[in-house]
C-alpha cells in the first residue's frame, strides 16, 4: 500500500471516529443524564475503575466520583456508556425491576468461559427453568437432610490437617474446604483422592483466567483458563457416562445423591447444557464462600476486645440450621463479614428501556452498574460502617420492645450481599451455612494470628495477595 493510500486509511478512521463520537455526544444531550465522565473515547474509565484498592473501602476512584457527581454518576465503562450506582434505592430498583427494565448483562468474556448456558449469563425463560433446578437441588430442606452433615465432615477435614504452630494459608485452606464440599456435592467425588486433587489443579488455572483481562493469545491466562475449561468439561462429561450406566443398570444408590444425578433424573436439559451448569454451580459456590470465610479469619483475628467477646459468644451459638436463622451472634458474624468485606462488590446489568429515576434519564441499552459494596460501606446507612461490628446486627434486627431472647430475622434492606429480585443467589442458605460451621468449629477449636501483614484487596475480585498467611493454636481437640 502506498504511503498515501495509507494516510488516507488514517484520517477516514480517525474521521469516522469523531463523527461516531460527536453522534453519541448528540444522542446524550436528550437525556437527563446523571453528571459524571466519560472519559477516553473507547477506553472510557476502565482502566482507573479496575485499579486495586482495599477491599473494606469503595476505593479511591469511587470515592472521588461520588464527592464529586453525587451517589449515581454516569461514565464508560468496559467500553460501554453506564449508569453507576452507589444509591441503596436505585440498587433496589434495578435488581427488582430484572426482566422488565433491567436484565443481566455480564461482559461477554464471562459467558465465553464459563458457557452460554451458564446462570449468570442466561435471561428469560432458560434463566428460570436453569434457576429452578439449581434452587430445587440446593432447597432448605436438602440442606437440613443432607448438607449440614456434609458440611460439618468437609470443615473437620480441612481443620484436623492443621498443624500446631505452622504456618500455612487461611484462604487456600478456605478453598480446599469449599471446592471440596462442592465437589462432593456436584459429583460425588471425594477429598483427597487423585481425581478430585487433579480437577481442583486444573480449576485453579480456570480461576485464574476468570480474573484475568479477556486477552486471548498464545500464554495468555485466558487462552489456559479456555483450554482448562474444556479438560474440565470432558472430565465432568465422562462422570456423566459412567453415571448413566450406572442408572441403567439400577445401581444408583444414596450415596451418589449429588448435582448431577439429579439433572440426569429430573431434567431435560442436553449434554452442553448440563455440564455449563455443573461448571458454572462449581465457580458460584466456591470461590465466593471461600473468600468470605478468609475474610471472617481475618476480620476475628484481630485482638480487640469486641472480638474476644464475639468469639466467645460464637463457642456457645448452635451451628444447627435452625438455631443459624435465629441470628445468633454466628449469623451476625456472618452478615458483617459480608457487609464490611463484600465478596461480590457490583453487579452487570443493562436497560431494557430508557428509565427514569429520581429525575435522571437512563438511556436504554445503557450498562448499569449497581454497587451493592458502596451501600454496605455507606455512613448515612450504616454507623461507623468501617468498624468490623458483629453486635450491630442484633440492634438493627430487634424492635425496641424485644426481648434479648427473641431475636426477629434481619430487616435492614439496604444489606444485599446475595443480589436481590428474581436473580436472588440461589445457593445464600448454603453459603451461610458453610460460613457458619467453619467459624464455628474454628473458634471452638484455635487461637490464630496473622504470620505476616496481609489484607483483601479488590482486583475487582477480592483477594487477599500473600494467601492471609497465619499461625494457628489449638485450644482442644475437635
Ligand atoms: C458468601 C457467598 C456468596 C455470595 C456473597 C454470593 C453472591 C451472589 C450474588 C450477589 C449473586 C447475584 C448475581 C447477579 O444478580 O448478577 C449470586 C448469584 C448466584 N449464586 Fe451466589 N453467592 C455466594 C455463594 C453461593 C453458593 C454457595 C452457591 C451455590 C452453590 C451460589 C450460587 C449462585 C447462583 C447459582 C447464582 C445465580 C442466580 C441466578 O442468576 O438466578 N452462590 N450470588
Amino acid at each position: 500500500m502506498a504511503d498515501s493510500e495509507l494516510i488516507l486509511l488514517l484520517v477516514s478512521s480517525i474521521l469516522a471516529l469523531f463523527l461516531i463520537f460527536i453522534f453519541f455526544k448528540r444522542k446524550q444531550r436528550r437525556f437527563n443524564l446523571p453528571p459524571g465522565n466519560m472519559g477516553w473515547p473507547f477506553l472510557g474509565e476502565t482502566i482507573g475503575y479496575l485499579r486495586p484498592y482495599s477491599a473494606t473501602t469503595i476505593g479511591e476512584f469511587m470515592e472521588n466520583h461520588v464527592s464529586r457527581y453525587g451517589k449515581i454518576y454516569k461514565s464508560n465503562l468496559f467500553g460501554e456508556p453506564t449508569i453507576v450506582s452507589a444509591d441503596a434505592g436505585l440498587n433496589r430498583f434495578i435488581l427488582q425491576n430484572e426482566g422488565k427494565l433491567f436484565e443481566c448483562s455480564y461482559p461477554r468474556s464471562i459467558g465465553g468461559i464459563l458457557g452460554k448456558w451458564s446462570m449468570l449469563v442466561l435471561v428469560g425463560d432458560m434463566h428460570r427453568d436453569m434457576r429452578t433446578i439449581s434452587l430445587n437441588f440446593l432447597s432448605h430442606a436438602r440442606l437440613r437432610t443432607h448438607l449440614l452433615r456434609e458440611v460439618e465432615k468437609h470443615t473437620l477435614f480441612v481443620l484436623n490437617s492443621w498443624k500446631e504452630n505452622s504456618v500455612f494459608s487461611a484462604q487456600d485452606e478456605a478453598k480446599k474446604f469449599t471446592f471440596n464440599l462442592m465437589a462432593k456435592h456436584i459429583m460425588s467425588m471425594d477429598p483427597g483422592k487423585l481425581e478430585t486433587e487433579n480437577l481442583k489443579r486444573e480449576y485453579v488455572t480456570f480461576m485464574k483466567g476468570v480474573v484475568s483481562a479477556p486477552i486471548n493469545l498464545p500464554g495468555s491466562a485466558y487462552r489456559k483458563a479456555l483450554k482448562s475449561r474444556s479438560t474440565i468439561l470432558k472430565y465432568i462429561e465422562q462422570k456423566m457416562k459412567e453415571r448413566i450406566i450406572i442408572m441403567e443398570e439400577g445401581r444408583d444408590d444414596m450415596d451418589q445423591d449429588d448435582l448431577l444425578g439429579w439433572v440426569l433424573k429430573h431434567s431435560n436439559l442436553s449434554t452442553e447444557q448440563i455440564l455449563d451448569l455443573i461448571l458454572s454451580l462449581l465457580f458460584a459456590g466456591h470461590e465466593t464462600s471461600s473468600v468470605s470465610i478468609a475474610l471472617s479469619i481475618y476480620f476475628l483475628q484481630r485482638r480487640t476486645p469486641r472480638n474476644c467477646q464475639s468469639q466467645e459468644a460464637i463457642k456457645s451459638d448452635g451451628v444447627e440450621l435452625g438455631r443459624l436463622q435465629e441470628n445468633g451472634i454466628t449469623q451476625c458474624v456472618i452478615s458483617e463479614t459480608l457487609r464490611f468485606g463484600n465478596v461480590v462488590r457490583f453487579l452487570h446489568r443493562k436497560a431494557l428501556k430508557d428509565v427514569q429515576y429520581n429525575g435522571y434519564d437512563i438511556p436504554c441499552g445503557w450498562k448499569v452498574l449497581p454497587v451493592i459494596a458502596a451501600v454496605h460501606l455507606d455512613p448515612s446507612l450504616f454507623e461507623h460502617p468501617q468498624h468490623f461490628n458483629p453486635w450491630r446486627w442484633q440492634q438493627l434486627t430487634r424492635g425496641p420492645s424485644s426481648s434479648s431472647s427473641s431475636p426477629i430475622s434481619i430487616t435492614n434492606n439496604h444489606f444485599m450481599p446475595f443480589g436481590g429480585g428474581s436473580r436472588l443467589c440461589a445457593g445464600s442458605e448454603l453459603a451461610k451455612l458453610e460460613m457458619a460451621v467453619f467459624i464455628h468449629h474454628l473458634v471452638l477449636n484455635f487461637q490464630w494470628e496473622l504470620a505476616e501483614p496481609d489484607q483483601a484487596y479488590a482486583f475487582p475480585f477480592v483477594d487477599f495477595p500473600k494467601g492471609l498467611p497465619i499461625r494457628v493454636q489449638r485450644q482442644n481437640l475437635i
